[in-house]
């Protein structure tokens, strides 16, 4: 059954304030730099390596908007994400946030159970201080904490700034990130949310099931924590029994074990994003014609030209609030995993629930292409 509160029945043990970054791990950082550059319109920020006294990977750091995507590559097979590479395929090893202090909020979420990766770390240069602590979460991802509030350099010691060829990139207006979400094995979405409420203190808001969601192959489950300011939404999945496999069981087999399913962009003019991101050819999930036959039906008067979203395929869903409009790339990587959504609200606190059906079919299409159904 649906179900979403306004109601914040969390515990903020201590302030989490924003997303600071999320670290994607790929095999070869240079051109998955180049991808998201031409095709997302990030703009090159920083970077380290052994240019800067890093001996053994590569980072770069992306900006577009207020987000910042850090793209690393190991060097050496002995560095922690070479094993994290074998077993996953690229993707999204960090969730980052923003936190007063990297020391306090590593304690505090260990004092309820979570386990480190990091311990809390302060390193230095003529930027000031930079603190950094780690914890793991669902698979083999982790949340790291930032206190970058004494650090006035341009990212973090040693990094320095990225230079590279000027690109022509039209302006996506893509802002920030709006929520990430993981996908974990049957049976274990609960545990994760009790995980997300006894250790971060965050609140389930939204929760719905196979009922809701379901076609005859696939369905899954859903429950969505927050943060207490609704900066950090963090929805969770699992797979639901289905007469096939589902798009949940299929990322968790090609991904060997839970993890990152999609990143969640938002945008402040989606017509805007999508146009460009089209023309800068990203791959979107198809969306069947006969969607838009009845959508003013079902979602009411909006703003925006129905012709113009049937033609880019832009979704849109509302609930009591507004409502929101979205699309989702197919997977930006070989194995069938890792996505990218773009979403733009206005007034909506949701995810686009009454989309799924239709998505659904078109993913099993997807999969059945795939061989994967
Ligand atoms: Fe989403």
């Amino acid at each position: 059954m649906a179900y979403m509160t306004k109601e914040w029945n969390g515990i903020e043990f201590f302030a989490i304030h924003d997303f600071h970054h999320i670290e994607l791990l790929t095999g070869n950082a240079k051109q998955a730099v180049h991808y998201y550059r031409t095709a997302f319109g990030f703009e090159p920020y920083a970077y380290c390596g052994p240019e800067t006294g890093i001996k053994d990977a590569v980072s770069y750091v992306l900006k577009n908007g207020n987000q910042f995507f850090v793209i690393t590559t190991p060097l050496s097979s002995s560095h922690i994400g070479s094993d994290w590479l074998k077993k996953h395929g690229d993707g999204v090893y960090d969730i980052a946030f923003s936190v007063d202090c990297n020391l306090e909020a590593y304690e505090s979420c260990l004092s309820r159970g979570a386990k480190g990766i990091l311990k809390p770390t302060v390193t230095e240069d003529e930027g000031g201080v930079f603190g950094k602590s780690s914890i793991k979460t669902y698979g083999d991802t982790i949340h790291s904490f930032i206190d970058s509030s004494k650090y006035n350099g341009l990212w973090a010691p040693g990094f320095e700034k990225l230079q590279l060829p000027k690109l022509d990139i039209k302006h996506t207006s893509l802002i920030r990130i709006d929520h990430i979400v993981g996908n974990v094995g049957i049976g274990e979405m609960e545990k994760w949310g009790e995980y997300y409420e006894k250790v971060f203190g965050f609140s389930i808001f939204v929760r719905f099931d196979e009922t809701d969601i379901s076609t005859k192959y696939s369905s899954l489950k859903s429950i969505v924590l927050r943060s207490k300011n609704w900066k950090i939404k963090l929805p969770i999945n699992e797979p639901a029994q289905g007469i096939k496999k589902s798009q949940i069981e299929e990322y968790l087999e090609f991904n060997e074990g839970p993890g990152v399913q999609h990143i969640a962009i938002l945008s402040d003019n989606i017509i805007e994003s999508i146009t460009t991101l089209r023309n800068n050819g990203v791959d979107f999930l198809d969306v069947p014609d006969t969607y838009y036959d009845d959508l003013e039906k079902r979602i009411g008067k909006i703003d925006e030209d129905i012709e113009v979203l049937r033609k880019l395929k832009i979704l849109v869903d509302k609930d009591e609030d507004g409502y929101l409009l979205q699309l989702f790339t197919k997977p930006i990587e070989d194995r069938p995993t890792l996505f990218i959504e773009i979403i733009q609200r206005k007034g909506s606190k949701g995810f686009g629930q009454g989309n799924f059906q239709a998505l659904f079919e078109s993913i099993e299409k997807e999969q059945a292409l795939r061989g994967n159904l």
